[in-house]
């Protein structure tokens, strides 16, 4: 198998003939050698490789541009060069795939703008290339957290007939043709389906059966807004814990939290080395205060009070009963706590039909957790698990008890106390790494009026 950069980079010593494969970042000539800095995508760092221009397979270099494919067989060997452990003097150099002038990365500092045009090929860029190994082992990591604590991953359905949040975002899924007349039962699977916009409800059934489960899939939300925080498509990692009540969620959202957080400080020291001096300055200060203290909760009804108090003046009223808005959102994490703060106990005419009320008639058990720079990264409640409140939540939202008749299942035969969270993954990405737009931390980014590759 051939050798990453990465791992040739981690040489103890120096070691003859060895091979090379990678990318031409930068070439620079002089009379008697070239330079070519090479990076295969493993690791940030590059390799510098030394070519004396006396090599017969010298006769290359004139093709090898900026971009271009090669691989080099030479020593590893100490560098004389500042800030570069090794670099490798070349015995053989061949040219993989050419690039030519057109080849767009030419030169650094292209715009996130630009670059977002070419996604294709800005992986190949310090900032992106450092986003997207961070997203890996993010992933990664995710993963662990909820191994390590027991947790079974279930697969939930990307094409359902179910809307979970009720919001109405749903992206229909059909083989109908369009302009002919049909009945939805003419469709495919014989209903209208469409692409989830959360895995819980299929998810609640698991955990009413395997006890702590956890999904982490694509999502769709057919939402119009063009923000920096919303996609059309996004991941998402949602729990589901049987017998835990809203403060366990809390709590296991704030260690979720902190676990990404550390493994960001621990696992990714080049590219956190890279966002702190390019991207956020005060990066590493902010992830550092995020896993020193427990996060401040705070009632939405002392929320509302705070923003009042505030001597704010907000685009948004504010008003108890109405959502909380961004603007209001980062003032609490930003200006009132300076640090991620959970909000919990919103009205329940603003929730979905799934949350479980509280005994004041006005409130649901629910959680949202804020951080600051970004706002709602994580979204929760408990569930309702009283059967007959439950049915009459949707009846009130007008959901039909003959499709969800599954879901109300969970509260005829075993009813457990649960609850769960949803956390958006791009939204914890652009977090660690302090990069401020959702579509530089996802690989092809899809928002309204824009869907290409
Ligand atoms: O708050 P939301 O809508 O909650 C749910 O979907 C629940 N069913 C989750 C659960 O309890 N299992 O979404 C959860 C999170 C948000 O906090 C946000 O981080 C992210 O998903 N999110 C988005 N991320 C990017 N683009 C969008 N359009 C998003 N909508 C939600
Ligand atoms: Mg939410």
């Amino acid at each position: 198998m051939p050798e990453t950069l990465r791992q040739i980079l981690a040489s103890a010593e120096p070691r003859p003939a060895i091979t090379v494969r990678g990318w031409v970042r930068t070439k620079r000539e002089s009379k008697s050698c070239a330079f070519l800095e090479v990076t295969d995508g493993s690791c940030f760092r590059v390799l510098q490789i030394v070519v004396d221009a006396a090599l017969p397979s010298a006769d290359v270099l004139p093709s090898i541009l900026t971009g271009a494919s090669v691989e080099v067989l030479g020593d590893l060997i100490a560098s004389p060069a500042a800030g570069q452990k090794w670099e490798l003097q070349a015995t053989e150099l061949r040219l993989l795939g050419e690039a030519d002038a057109t080849y767009p990365l030419q030169k650094k500092g292209h715009t996130p703008e630009f670059l977002r045009t070419i996604a294709h090929l800005r992986p190949r860029t310090n900032l992106y290339g450092n986003v997207f190994r961070v997203r890996s082992r993010m992933a990664f990591a995710m993963h662990r957290f909820f191994q390590e604590r027991g947790f079974f991953y279930v697969h939930t359905p990307i094409i359902t007939s179910s809307d979970c949040e009720g919001a109405g975002e749903l992206f229909r899924v059909t083989t109908l043709k369009q302009g002919t007349p049909a009945k939805p039962e003419d469709d495919f699977f014989g209903r209208p389906t469409y692409l989830t916009v959360s895995g819980q409800l299929q998810g609640e059934t698991f955990a009413c059966a395997l006890g702590n489960i956890y999904t982490f899939g694509p999502t769709f939300r057919a939402e119009n807004s063009n923000t920096a925080r919303h996609a059309a498509e996004f991941w998402m990692i949602e729990p589901e814990m049987a017998f835990y009540d809203l403060f366990a969620d809390m709590t296991l959202a704030e260690e979720n939290v902190k676990y990404l957080v550390d493994a960001m400080l621990t696992e990714c020291p080049e590219e956190l080395e890279f966002f702190s001096k390019f991207v956020d300055k005060d990066l590493v200060a902010r992830l550092q205060q995020t896993l020193d203290k427990p996060f401040e909760r705070i009632s939405y009804t002392e929320a509302v009070e705070l923003l009042l108090q505030s001597g704010r003046r907000f685009e948004h009223p504010v008003v108890w009963g109405e959502a909380l808005q961004t603007e209001h959102e980062r003032y609490l994490a930003e200006q009132h706590v300076r640090g991620p703060v959970t909000i919990y106990n919103y009205p329940k005419a603003i929730k979905p039909f799934y949350m479980r009320q509280n005994d004041d008639g006005k409130t649901a058990a629910a959680m949202d957790l804020l951080v600051p720079g970004i706002g709602e990264i994580i979204g929760g409640s408990q569930r309702e698990e009283r059967l007959d409140v439950l049915t009459a939540a949707m009846q009130h939202h007008g959901l039909s008890q003959e499709d969800y008749s599954w879901y109300v299942d969970l509260r005829r035969y075993g009813s457990v106390p649960h609850a769960g969270y949803g956390m958006g993954f791009e939204r914890l990405l652009m977090f660690v790494t302090g990069v401020s737009n959702i579509r530089d931390v996802i690989p092809f980014a899809r928002t309204p009026g824009h869907a290409p590759y």
